[in-house]
């Protein structure tokens, strides 16, 4: 049966999740992540028929953003409030702070008291590895909405969705990360979650001194895929089935001289697309600054938007399956 038959997962395929966190992409096998896309489907399904849904009613969601997000927050708080439930916020912009984080109030403090307040957290935070302190801190699920340069869940699984729905498989695929692999965290766990599968390849290309970690391309070497690393968004253009743009991201630069240098080397335009394979696609976690430029967007395989949408059922999937509420 397809991943993407719009049926609800059985009790027992759905029993896993119910209390769990969802920090990293390497705590799930393939076919809990399966799972999850299957979950996406059967409510992107009824969010199409305009299906109100009721899941959700009576539990309270917290999000807690100690970053900057717009996708993120707001898929996840529609997805919640789609599910019938409803939503609490912390969203702390750099200097127009409003929660006690502004004090001097530790994470672990902060989510240990929000843990009494709510059914699940969603929390960003801009330290990379925080997430394990957020799940120490709580006895109810946490989900992980990106922690620093470390890792970014609930982008891959809405990635892997959209790649289903865009390709039909993960399997046999050739696929290209580009851009910043060094501090971008939806890449390093997107090659986590692509890796699981039966896939051709991984083409990681990126400038000099933004390549992925030397850990988790070890990592996934280990377990026999093949990984070319690359500096050149020519090769990678001619010979990916997906190709996964990313920004550079200048928060995590200690000096901007070196953003400067880099910030405009891989630049995605028409004259890529004509190298492009037949079917490929172009995937980005979005926002753009300026590494796809805006004629790509015409391209029909130019799938950013698409990816975006996806977020909402993919995340009524993650809040569901946690909390035990599909219904
Ligand atoms: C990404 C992030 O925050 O890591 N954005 C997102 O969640 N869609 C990518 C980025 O900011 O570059």
């Amino acid at each position: 049966m397809s991943v993407l038959q719009k049926t609800k997962p059985s009790n027992e395929q759905m029993a896993k999740f119910i209390g769990k966190d969802v920090l990293d992409i390497a705590q799930f096998t393939k076919e809990e992540l399966d799972t999850i896309c299957q979950t996406a489907a059967y409510y992107e399904e009824a969010l199409d028929a305009k299906k109100i849904l009721h899941d959700m009613e009576g539990k309270i969601m917290a999000s807690l953003f100690f970053e900057p997000s717009t996708r993120t927050r707001l898929s996840f708080e529609a997805a919640m409030l789609r599910l019938g439930g409803s939503v609490i916020t912390v969203s702390e912009a750099a200097g127009a702070q409003t929660s006690s984080a502004a004090k001097g109030e530790t994470l672990h403090d902060a989510i240990k008291v929000i843990d009494l307040y709510c059914d699940v957290i969603v929390c960003r935070s801009p330290i990379k590895g925080s997430r394990f302190e957020s799940s120490a801190a709580a006895d109810i699920p946490v989900v992980n909405g990106g922690d620093g340069a470390g890792q970014h869940p609930t982008q891959a699984l809405l990635d892997l969705y959209t790649i289903y729905k865009e390709k039909g498989s993960i399997d046999g695929l050739t696929y290209a990360l580009i851009g910043d692999l060094k501090n971008g965290r939806t890449v390093h766990s997107l090659i986590d979650a692509v890796s699981m599968y039966d896939i051709k390849k991984v083409i990681l290309a990126s400038p000099q001194e933004l390549m992925m970690p030397e850990d988790i391309v070890a990592n996934i070497r280990a377990k026999g895929i093949e990984i070319e690393e690359c500096h050149d968004l020519n090769y990678a253009a001619q010979n990916a089935d997906v190709l996964y743009m990313t920004r550079i991201q200048r928060e995590r630069f200690q000096d901007p001289e070196t953003y400067e240098k880099v910030k405009d080397l891989f630049v995605m335009d028409n004259s890529h697309v004509k190298m492009f394979r037949e079917g490929a696609i172009v995937l980005h976690p979005l926002p753009r600054v300026n590494e796809i430029a805006v004629e790509v967007d015409e391209y029909s395989g130019a799938a950013y938007f698409r990816q975006a949408g996806n977020g909402v059922p993919a995340r009524m999937a993650i809040l569901a399956l946690v909390t035990g509420s599909v219904k």
